[in-house]
C-alpha cells in the first residue's frame, strides 16, 4: 500500500479545518491559497511575519505536501505575494529569504518601504544553513532590532513576538505556525493563511493542547500560567 509521507502525524484528522478557523485572542487563521483568496481578516495585521517559499522547486514541493499541483509560476506567486502585502499594508513587514529570492525580494520591499534593514540569520539552528530577515518599514521608529542579528529564524520569530509592538500579527503562509504559537504564547492577536490544512493543523493542535487560563505581564514579561496561583499583574482570562 502507498503511504503518505507528508501526513504530519494525521492531526487535521482531529480537526475542522474548513473555513475560518478562530483561536483564542480573536485570532483567526484559514486553509487557503494566497493567489486565489485573502480572507477579510488578514487586514488586521499591522505587522506580518512571512517566511514564503523561495524558488520554483520548494513552491512546487509545498504543493506535492499538500496533494496539489503548482498551477503557477513562480513569478506569478511572488507577484500576488506581494500584492496581498501591499492590500494589507502592515505597518511593519519581515520576511524571510533565502540566496535563491533575496535580491528579487528586497527589491520588491525597497519599492514597497522606505527602510529596509536586512539581519543575517539561519535555519534549523545551523550556522551553515544561512537566510536573511528583511525588516520594512515607513515609521520613523523601531527600524532596526539589534537582537534580531544573526540568530536563529525560530529564535528571531520568538523574540519578535515577544518585544515587537503590535496589537495583531499575520503571516500569509503560516505552515505550521511558528507565529501564531509565538503569538499565542504572549497572549496576542494573530491572523494567518496556509495551503497546506496538515501543516496548519499542528498549529490548532498546538493550541489546543495549551489550554491559557490567564496570561499577561510579570515583570515586564508576557507570561502564560495554567492557574490562578498567583495572578499576573495585567492578567486577562480567557477560555
Ligand atoms: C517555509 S514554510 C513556512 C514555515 C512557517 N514559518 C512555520 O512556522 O512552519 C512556507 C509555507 O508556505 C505555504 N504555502 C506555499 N504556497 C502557498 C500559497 N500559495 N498560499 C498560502 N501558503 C502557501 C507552504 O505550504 C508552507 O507551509
Amino acid at each position: 500500500m502507498k503511504t503518505n509521507n507528508w501526513e504530519y502525524g494525521g492531526i487535521y484528522k482531529d480537526f475542522d479545518m474548513e473555513g475560518v478557523i478562530t483561536l483564542p485572542n480573536d485570532s483567526k487563521v484559514k486553509v487557503c491559497d494566497l493567489t486565489k483568496e485573502l480572507p477579510s481578516f488578514m487586514l488586521e495585521a499591522d505587522t506580518l511575519f512571512i517566511d514564503p517559499p523561495c524558488s520554483t522547486g520548494n513552491l512546487r514541493s509545498f504543493h506535492t505536501k499538500a496533494d496539489q499541483i503548482l498551477p503557477y509560476t513562480f513569478s506569478e506567486f511572488e507577484e500576488s505575494l506581494f500584492g496581498r502585502i501591499m492590500e494589507i499594508k502592515p505597518k511593519y513587514l519581515f520576511l524571510e529569504v533565502f540566496k535563491s529570492n533575496k535580491d528579487a525580494f528586497l527589491k520588491h520591499c525597497k519599492d514597497l518601504y522606505q527602510s529596509v534593514e536586512t539581519y543575517n540569520s539561519f535555519y534549523y539552528n545551523s550556522r551553515s544553513k544561512p537566510c536573511w530577515i528583511l525588516h520594512c518599514t515607513n515609521e520613523t521608529e523601531n527600524r532596526r532590532y539589534e537582537a534580531l542579528e544573526d540568530i536563529d529564524e525560530a529564535k528571531a520569530i520568538a523574540w519578535l513576538c515577544t518585544n515587537h509592538e503590535y496589537n495583531c500579527i499575520g503571516d500569509l503562509c503560516m505552515g505550521r505556525g511558528l507565529v501564531g504559537q509565538n503569538a499565542y504564547m504572549n497572549g496576542k492577536k494573530f491572523v494567518g493563511t496556509e495551503l497546506n490544512k496538515k501543516r496548519l493543523a499542528i498549529l490548532v493542535d498546538f493550541i489546543n493542547k495549551n489550554p491559557t487560563r490567564q496570561f499577561g505581564r510579570s515583570k515586564g514579561r508576557y507570561e502564560i500560567k495554567p492557574d490562578f496561583d498567583k495572578p499576573l499583574e495585567d492578567f486577562k482570562e480567557y477560555q
